[in-house]
């Protein structure tokens, strides 16, 4: 639930919204591509909140047929229906103490916006042929990836709901603006995926990392997360390589064909960065020495490329799967931790890399 994972401004932004919006007890919308990490933002959220020890409840508009979805969220009495034959409480009420995250809530149907609304601005509601007005506490938190001003334009959103709900909104960004975050989540994911299949893989060939650097990722980190476990299973040495990754540049990046010395330059460092990273697992002295830098030139040049972070997410155990992991960027410790048991070089010294800089 702890597990969000991100160093850009991008997402530090999102976590300084996540950690304002969890102090309060209003609606939440959450918008973004798919796989951005909505849902995890909501959990996020709720985990955050007071309301924390309460359940957090999801249920996917989109999912549910709409002749069931009045009864899955509101609940019914018996023989309400055909099949009704005993009283069912809805996901709102199973929530009640704790969260209901709505997904896809530009699916809901125009009769089932106008019963959320109503909960919302007054917190009751009725079971589907229930004549008792019930009252719960449930705090909503919705979401889309589709935009809902058009529907509202489209006259299939209520612009009423969409104003109750978004009065916190919070936008998650595609993966293709969070700069070296794909980098850095494809570190974690590596070493998550390398925990539970205990293979020898230690970290991404210089190809690989070029390959997901420049992937536009149109499925967001859903996509990257299973790419690399696909990777990892697919690999058979040490380093992940591009043909693990199966990338294959349909969906790069716009880019110069040329690249300028600095703009080289700048890519070969992180490249070296991140290897390092990778392999001493954020432990600062031995990727100092490897790369034959002085400590501080170390962070000056982790604080230029946005990788600071990075050590958070790579020096939290992960040997075992059920550890739990504070969010990168949210957490506010990081200890160093005795993974790296193996001596390993990265092999080009990042001086070396620095004399072509201005
Ligand atoms: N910042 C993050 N750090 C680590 N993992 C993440 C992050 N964001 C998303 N993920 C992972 O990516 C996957 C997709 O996330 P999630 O289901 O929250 O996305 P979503 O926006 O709800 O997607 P959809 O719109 O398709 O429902 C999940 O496995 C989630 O754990
Ligand atoms: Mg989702």
């Amino acid at each position: 639930m702890d597990d969000m994972v991100g160093a850009s401004s991008a997402i530090c932004a999102v976590f300084d919204k996540i950690a304002k919006v969890a102090t309060t007890e209003m609606p939440v919308l959450l918008t973004g591509e798919t796989g951005t990490g909505k849902e995890l933002t909501a959990q996020a959220i709720h985990a955050r909140s007071v309301r924390k020890q309460g359940p957090f409840v999801p249920i996917n508009c989109a999912a549910i047929p709409e002749t069931l979805l009045e009864s899955e969220l509101f609940g019914h009495e018996r023989g309400a229906f055909t099949g009704a034959v005993q009283q069912k409480r809805g996901k709102l009420e199973a929530a009640g103490g704790g969260t209901l995250f709505l997904d896809e809530v530009g699916d809901l149907l125009p009769s089932l916006q106008v019963k959320l609304l109503r909960f919302l601005q007054g917190g009751t509601f009725e079971r589907v042929g229930g004549q008792e007005t019930l009252h719960v506490d449930t705090r909503v938190i919705a979401a889309t990836n589709v935009d809902l001003k058009a529907a509202i334009g489209q006259n299939r959103f209520r612009e009423d709901l969409y104003y109750r709900l978004g009065v916190l909104h919070i936008h998650l960004p595609p993966l293709r603006d969070r700069g070296g975050d794909a980098l850095l989540m494809a570190m974690v994911f590596l070493q998550q995926a390398v925990a539970t299949t205990h293979k020898a893989v230690r970290g991404f060939s210089a190809q690989a990392i070029d390959a997901l650097r420049m992937h536009s990722w149109p499925g967001n980190v859903r996509e990257l997360s299973n790419r690399v476990r696909r990777a990892v299973v697919m690999s058979e040495g040490e380093e992940i390589t591009g043909q693990d990754l199966d990338l294959d540049g349909e969906d790069r990046h716009a880019t110069d064909s040329l690249d300028s010395l600095r703009a080289a330059h700048q890519r070969i460092e992180t490249e070296l960065l991140v290897k390092a990273l990778t392999l001493h697992r954020g432990n600062m002295s031995r990727i100092a020495r490897d790369l034959q830098v002085s400590r501080s030139t170390l962070y000056r040049k982790l604080k230029q490329y946005g990788l600071e972070k990075i050590t958070l997410a790579l020096t939290q155990p992960i040997a075992t799967t059920k550890a739990r992991r504070k969010p990168v960027g949210i957490s506010d410790t990081g200890k160093n931790s005795s993974m790296m048991t193996k001596e390993c070089s990265v092999g080009t010294p990042l001086e070396s890399a620095s004399q072509v800089s201005s």
